[in-house]
């Protein structure tokens, strides 16, 4: 992804100054529209330290757990009620709310299980430890180890879909069991997380006619020629500079940047990546740790991550732009209420409440603005199929 990334940003530099004819693409901004296009998608990236990351059956069972709410300490929380399938798998909300308030927005897992790095931070480096804390966090689920398993124990069904993956629960004084057990419901979750994969959007089926050498005239491929001009605004790295961050089919290069987000009314600077990668590092649900399934190499991103750099002072995680029009409010502490508000930040902020801004200075006007606002809103799909809340019984 990381390489991909990188590839990609070259392609985009190498492309040309966008032309005002709407039907007028060049080879290079062909090129970079394919990089973007939900067809140029990679297969889904195994995860070697989750052994059942691609097991139906446990991810059959982490479809249960994602939507039950006996999972938190209260009863009312489940992993769904932050990640809502009708809100793009997030929840609407500037932070999130679950037994207490986070300070935190929730970003959509659609597309996530192509990550390398979980949170804004980048904290977690696998979905199942993400999982994990997302259960135990008492602003979150609240639910310890212990009562986790207890929800599994009371549940028939429960015990029998555990244990046809993952064999017998451990008894309730056995740490090292409840602790395994524990790590297996979020290798569970992870697994049904990998199917909460993007879909086609119209952009997606607008590049494709592009791709076919047609021009796009079906209602669910044709753009409107300000959506159209937002895109051109939006690959033109020297004129916008999205790119730089926001590449690939999943519009992110799955990296962290420092681009001034912070809330510059908040009363505390915020670390991000500066700190997270040193969390992840100490994680013991760590691809390294013993909990882990991978074997020797099979942990390059922890291995070779950065941990020292000016630059991961204040950074976060560039999310991906698809379904963004859903996902608001924005940026990591969910500070900045609407797309409009994001593009002003693009427009005018330059400089960083901590650490350095990586921003330059974009050189478009108030329209080519509000054109790739425009435009943003053409990434928006559908959820995917058999990823809601299950039926439960069988
Ligand atoms: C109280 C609301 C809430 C609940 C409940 C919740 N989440 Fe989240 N989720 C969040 C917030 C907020 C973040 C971002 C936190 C951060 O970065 O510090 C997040 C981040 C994530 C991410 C990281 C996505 C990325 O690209 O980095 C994933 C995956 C995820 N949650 C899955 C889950 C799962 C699985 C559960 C259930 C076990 C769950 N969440 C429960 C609010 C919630
Ligand atoms: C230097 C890298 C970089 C560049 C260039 C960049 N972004 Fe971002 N973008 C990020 C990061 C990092 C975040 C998350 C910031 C945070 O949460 O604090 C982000 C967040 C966003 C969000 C909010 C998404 C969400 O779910 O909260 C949108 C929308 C967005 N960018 C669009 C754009 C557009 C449009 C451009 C071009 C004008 C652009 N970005 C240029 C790195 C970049």
């Amino acid at each position: 992804m990381r390489k991909l990334g990188l590839l990609l940003t070259f392609v985009a530099l190498a492309a040309a100054q966008p032309s005002a004819r709407a039907d007028d693409w060049s080879p290079a901004q062909i090129d970079q529209l394919r990089s973007l296009w939900i067809g140029g998608l990679p297969p889904l990236p195994p995860d070697p330290s989750n052994k059942y990351a691609d097991d139906p059956r446990a991810a059959e069972f982490g479809r249960l757990l994602f939507y039950d709410k006996r999972l938190s300490s209260n009863g009312k929380v489940a992993c769904a009620s932050c990640h809502e399938p009708a809100k793009a798998f997030s929840d609407g909300r500037p932070v999130a709310r679950g037994v207490g308030v986070t300070d935190r927005n929730a970003p959509t897992i659609i597309g996530a299980a192509w990550n390398g790095w979980y949170f804004w931070d980048g904290r977690k480096d696998s979905q199942w430890s993400q999982a994990l804390a997302s259960m135990e966090n008492p602003l979150e689920m609240n639910l310890s180890r212990d009562k986790a398993l207890g929800v599994l124990r009371r549940d028939p069904d429960y015990r029998r879909r555990y244990r046809a993956v993952f064999g017998d629960l451990p008894g309730a004084g056995d740490v090292e069991g409840v602790t395994r057990a524990f790590v297996n419901i979020g290798k569970a979750i992870a697994a049904f997380e990998r199917r909460v994969a993007p879909q086609p959007s119209r952009f997606d089926r607008y590049v494709q006619a592009r791709l076919e050498g047609r021009e796009p005239t079906k209602p669910g491929e044709k753009l409107s020629l300000d959506e159209e001009m937002g895109l051109r605004a939006f690959l033109s790295v020297e004129q916008s500079q999205c790119l730089r961050c926001h590449n690939g089919p999943l519009f992110t290069n799955g990296t962290f940047h420092n681009i001034g987000s912070q809330n510059r009314q908040a009363a505390n600077s915020e670390d991000g990546r500066a700190i997270g990668v040193r969390k992840a590092m100490a994680d013991e649900f760590n691809c390294l740790g013993k909990w882990s399934d991978a074997g020797p190499g099979q942990c390059p991103e922890l291995e070779f991550a950065r941990v020292e750099g000016d630059d991961l002072k204040g950074a976060f995680k560039a999310p991906s732009l698809r379904n963004v029009a859903r996902t608001g409010p924005y940026f990591h502490d969910g500070h900045v209420k609407t797309l409009d508000d994001v593009i002003w930040h693009y427009r005018t902020s330059h400089g960083a409440p901590l650490g350095q801004s990586e921003l330059e200075a974009a050189t478009m006007t108030g329209t080519e603005f509000e054109q790739l606002r425009i435009f943003l809103n053409t990434l928006d799909s559908p959820a995917p199929s058999g990823v809601g809340p299950p039926r439960r019984g069988g």
